[in-house]
């Protein structure tokens, strides 16, 4: 069950004060936990019963709400009371109204406040509105203040009207310059000529209605509830179109939120991944579903610690605890649109090197290069594929950064010399506090960080001292210039030593084993806000250092969401200048616009078969916000994993557009050489088959770096117009042709889907190559086509399967597979033809030497794309380069074909030893061609 905040928590009761206690001491205050629902609330609220109690005091600041303005439903109250629980009488000395969830007749519908804003609740006034060149410009002012202190009276709006589907507008103090969340937007606007939506102003109380254009649909209408803007309490509230709202990551949840008084929180933090908690991510964008299956999204570009609370009327309020309202409407209109609209201002995402793509292994505990080369030598005999071996902690000495110890890897540098040899990569832990606990000139980056003023500082200017992992430990701030040169620097200095391939960038949130600092944290406004978000721990300072030290461009008030971006955006840099190639960095902490640099994984998850599911929506999540390279730690991190578990998650991490296994250090092992023959056969299986799709996934992943596509997708994105695929969390697509229907719970050996309208094809019926020397998988059944009218379809799932289905219309490139990407990049490719019932198919491969920087802008790739229709495949060489000539078309597998062809012809000349099976409609046709040299294959 989800948690959501108990409604003692918004006004304070005797009995129930003691229940909320009592319950957030027994969950650690990490879960805040539900009370029981007794009953349903009904249908219709009659409106007269919610009339509120007499008031009782009088303020001089706020008018007494009259009993008439608090006649408002619960679903539709917004709360008075954000920042504290109230008495009644604190209540309405606000000015607001009081009634408790327990008096009203049926009331039983948990998270209403008690204490809300009564209609016509004293707001802004909008005055002197002008057009400007794209939009609009007007005055707000306040004549009351309200009960945050330092209110901002008089702000500016903008209204910037950017693209046809794309509104921006702005709301700051016009007088004194306030942070701004310093993101260069890298698909600037124009102006809209047409706009697919319009906006109107309400002027008193203040408020924005963003209307979409076709139909009328409102989807903004910021009149609601009250705007406020104090110096660090803002809040923007708005009525939602539909229930239906995905993102605002990072946390555990479906896909789809609750509306039902969800409150989600975000300020960067690390903990294990746990439900209604805020998580190592920030990203204030939400898409939302409109009933028509139309779409759209908002972004909030403000990186301070705030809430977002969803209402069920359905509403949203965003509030933030500093910086401006920077906000941007993207209209869509189909789902698709909206996330490429939003990609449009944080940017597309980086081109991933082609073997970041393979498999990777890891774990805390490889505790010498010997260990690390039998794993890689275990993995090898077992015939398992493996691209990328990486290191935890364990290679450091005493745990200090750029450092390699030197006993157990005091041959570190020629064993990643012998994974390059041998096809491999290699990738290490990189944290970002540094040791500032030795004598000086004991250790180089901390001498060095100091001497260039790198480090975050405190109140008396010196570096701010926290503990991680190496002990004491000083933070460096990757927002000051300097420090990107310093970062730089050691990346290089240590590469020298180690030529490592890739960083893993952990504990960036920036996580701290002491609250705020060794030193504490000075009592002031910044540590101590007004309204403290509904953060972990109850405190800015929890886990992490003081919201009040210094950074080059602000506060860390201001900036520590941004603690993992801005050192992933350091890092990708680092990287690009010291090794000239595609950079490949990997992420825990993440905020809008992560993607541009670097991937993710979600964390320190357990080996649960609960948290194996939360794992799709997750993946799901970080691919609509741009993050397609996202994966969770396969078989679980924390915790031992199972037989079981490790198979079935191996078998969906197959399918994760980043694929690694990493155990912690207490657990018992988990590499795929450890479980007996049928599990191996089993997780090779799955590997063969990632490795089989690879050519499709680059395809996707460089669709997404040029246009802002996702990789793995949640159905509702391709099927919007399908209500039953909205929120669908427990399967997942890879771009418009492959579903993937993992299973997600234990001792299954069927699994039940959802296939959208259209026809679906066993992804088995396409022959992929065994791994390494072992002897080809015994054929797979016959299994027929989906013929969907949009409907669940239970299907067989041993142990051995993950169910994978082509839709019908598309072509998928494939390559066989091997056990590194240097091997399998050679090898033939086949494709995989999936006709609808009208015969056509369409597809493409993307194609460079799969780790350049500049392969784009110097011609360096090859592109093809592969048309079917009227019994007859071709290839459309749309460019091509040296890189692509090589590539050798061995088999084309064609599903659907409805009777055996009498001949089969490729560029004019028959080919005798095709193959058609009746039962399964598939024709097999080998061939002998060039990828890139035009063919012609057709079938009569
Ligand atoms: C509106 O414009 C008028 C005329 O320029 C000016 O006197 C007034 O101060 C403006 N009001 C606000 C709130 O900016
Ligand atoms: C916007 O919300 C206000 C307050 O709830 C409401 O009075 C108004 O009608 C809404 N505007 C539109 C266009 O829906
Ligand atoms: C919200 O709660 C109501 C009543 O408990 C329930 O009917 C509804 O399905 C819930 N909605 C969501 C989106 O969870
Ligand atoms: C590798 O395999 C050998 C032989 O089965 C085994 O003794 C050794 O413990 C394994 N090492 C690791 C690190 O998996
Ligand atoms: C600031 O940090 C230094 C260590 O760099 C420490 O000695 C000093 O006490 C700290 N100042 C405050 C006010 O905590
Ligand atoms: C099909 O026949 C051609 C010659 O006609 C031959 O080169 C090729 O190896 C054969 N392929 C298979 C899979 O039998």
């Amino acid at each position: 069950m989800r948690a959501r905040r108990p409604p003692c928590s918004r006004a304070l009761t005797g009995v129930c004060a003691l229940i909320f206690l009592a319950t957030a001491a027994l969950l650690g205050h990490v879960l805040l936990s539900d009370f029981p629902v007794e009953e349903t609330p009904p249908a219709h609220w009659p409106e007269a019963s919610w009339q509120g109690p007499q008031n009782t005091q009088e303020h001089p600041g706020w008018p007494r709400a009259a009993p008439s303005q608090c006649a408002i439903r619960p679903d539709s109250r917004f709360d008075c009371a954000p920042d504290k629980a109230l008495t009644q009488q604190e209540c309405e000395a606000r000015g607001c109204c009081y009634v408790p969830a327990s008096r009203g007749p049926r009331a039983s519908l948990l998270g209403q406040p008690w204490c809300f804003f009564p209609a016509g609740y004293p707001s802004y006034r909008m005055q002197n509105l002008s057009t400007s060149e794209a939009g609009y410009t007007a005055t707000l002012t306040r004549a009351t203040p309200t009960f945050f202190p330092r209110d901002i009276l008089t702000l500016r709006l903008d209204v910037l009207m950017e693209t046809d589907s794309r509104l921006h507008f702005t709301i700051k103090d016009p007088a004194n310059k306030r942070y701004e969340v310093p993101l260069e937007v890298p698909r600037a606007h124009g102006q809209a000529r047409s706009p697919l939506y319009s906006v109107e102003f309400s002027e008193e109380p203040f408020g924005v209605v963003v209307r979409r254009k076709l139909g009328g649909r409102v989807l903004l209408n910021t009149t609601v509830a009250p705007l406020f803007f104090a110096d660090q309490f803002l809040q923007l509230s708005t009525s939602l179109p539909s229930q239906y709202i995905v993102g605002l990551a990072e946390h555990l949840s479906p896909l789809m939120l609750s509306t039902n008084w969800t409150k989600i929180t975000l300020w960067n933090r690390d903990l294990a991944p746990t439900p209604s908690a805020n998580l190592y991510g920030s990203h204030p964008f939400y898409l939302s579903l409109e009933d028509s299956g139309l779409a759209h999204g908002v972004f909030l570009l403000n990186s301070n610690a705030m809430d977002v609370v969803l209402q069920p009327s359905p509403a949203l309020s965003w509030r933030s605890t500093g910086g401006i309202l920077d906000v941007y409407v993207f209209v869509g209109p189909e789902p698709k649109s909206v996330v490429q609209q939003y990609l449009d201002v944080v940017g597309y995402p980086f081109m991933p090197p082609y073997w970041g793509l393979g498999f990777h292994l890891c774990r805390w505990g490889y505790s010498s290069t010997a260990t690390v080369r039998q794993v890689v030598e275990n993995m090898t005999r077992a015939h398992f594929p493996l691209d990328v071996q990486w290191n935890d902690l364990d290679y450091m000495d005493a745990r200090r950064d750029f450092t390699f110890n030197r006993d157990g890897f005091a041959d570190l540098p020629a064993t990643v010399q012998e994974l390059h040899q041998g096809g491999r990569r290699y990738v290490m832990i990189v944290d970002p506090a540094i040791s500032s606990s030795g004598p000086a000139g004991s250790y180089r980056p901390f001498d060095e960080g100091l001497r260039r003023r790198v480090f975050i500082t405190n109140e008396t200017g010196q570096p701010l001292i926290g503990k991680v992992w190496p002990g004491s430990s000083a933070f460096p701030d990757f927002t000051n210039p300097e420090t990107l040169d310093w970062w730089q620097d050691m990346v290089a200095e240590f590469h020298a030593q180690v030529p490592f391939d890739g960083m893993w960038i952990d504990m960036n949130e920036p996580s701290n084993f002491v609250k705020g600092s060794e030193h504490g944290c000075p009592n002031n406004d910044l540590e101590n806000p007004p309204y403290v978000p509904g953060v972990v721990g109850g405190t800015l300072q929890a886990a992490t250092i003081c919201a009040s030290s210094h950074q080059f461009l602000s506060t860390h008030y201001d900036l520590h969401n941004l603690y993992g971006l801005t050192e992933a955006i350091a890092s990708n840099r680092a990287l690009v200048k010291t090794r000239g190639t595609r950079p490949f960095v990997i992420s825990r902490s993440t905020f809008a616009g992560h993607g541009r640099y670097a991937g993710h994984w979600t964390g320190d998850v357990w080996s649960s078969w609960e948290q194996l599911s939360y794992s799709v929506p997750e993946v799901l999540q970080f691919n609509l916000l741009g993050v397609p390279l996202v994966g969770a730690d396969i078989c679980g991190f924390l915790g031992n994993t199972s037989e079981e578990l490790c198979v079935r998650w191996t078998q969906l991490g197959a399918f994760y557009p980043f694929m690694r296994n990493h155990n912690d250090l207490h657990s018992l092992p988990q590499e795929p050489y450890r479980f007996s023959q049928a599990a191996q056969r089993a997780m090779r299986k799955a590997l063969a088959l990632r490795y089989a799709l690879l050519p499709h996934l680059y395809t996707l992943f460089h669709a997404a770096h040029v246009r802002g596509a996702t990789v793995a997708r949640p159905l509702f994105l391709e099927f919007p117009e399908d209500r039953r695929t909205w929120d669908l969390d427990r399967q997942l697509l890879w771009g418009e042709a492959l579903l993937i229907t993992p299973v997600l719970e234990p001792g299954k050996d069927e699994v039940t889907g959802y296939f959208p309208s259209g026809t679906w094809y066993d992804l088995q019926l396409v022959p992929v190559e065994a791994l390494g020397s072992l002897p080809a998988l015994p054929p797979a059944p016959p299994s027929p086509a989906i013929h969907s009218k949009g409907q669940w379809v239970t299907l067989p799932a041993p142990l051995d399967t993950i169910n994978v289905h082509l839709r019908a219309g598309y072509i998928v490139p494939l390559q066989d597979p091997a056990l590194t990407t240097t091997e399998s990049r050679k090898q033939p490719m086949a494709l995989a033809v999936a006709l609808t019932t009208g015969g056509e198919a369409q597809g493409q491969l993307f194609w460079d030497d799969g780790e350049s920087l500049d392969a784009l802008a110097r011609g360096a790739y090859t592109q093809l794309a592969f048309l079917a229709r009227d019994n007859t495949l071709v290839n459309e060489v749309v460019h091509v380069a040296r890189e692509g000539a090589s590539l050798q078309l061995r088999t084309v597998t064609l599903l659907g074909v409805d009777a055996a062809p009498q001949q089969v012809l490729c560029n004019g000349a028959p080919i005798s030893n095709f193959t058609y099976s009746p039962d399964t409609k598939t024709l097999a046709v080998p061939v002998s061609l060039a990828m890139a040299e035009q063919f012609r294959i057709s079938w009569s």
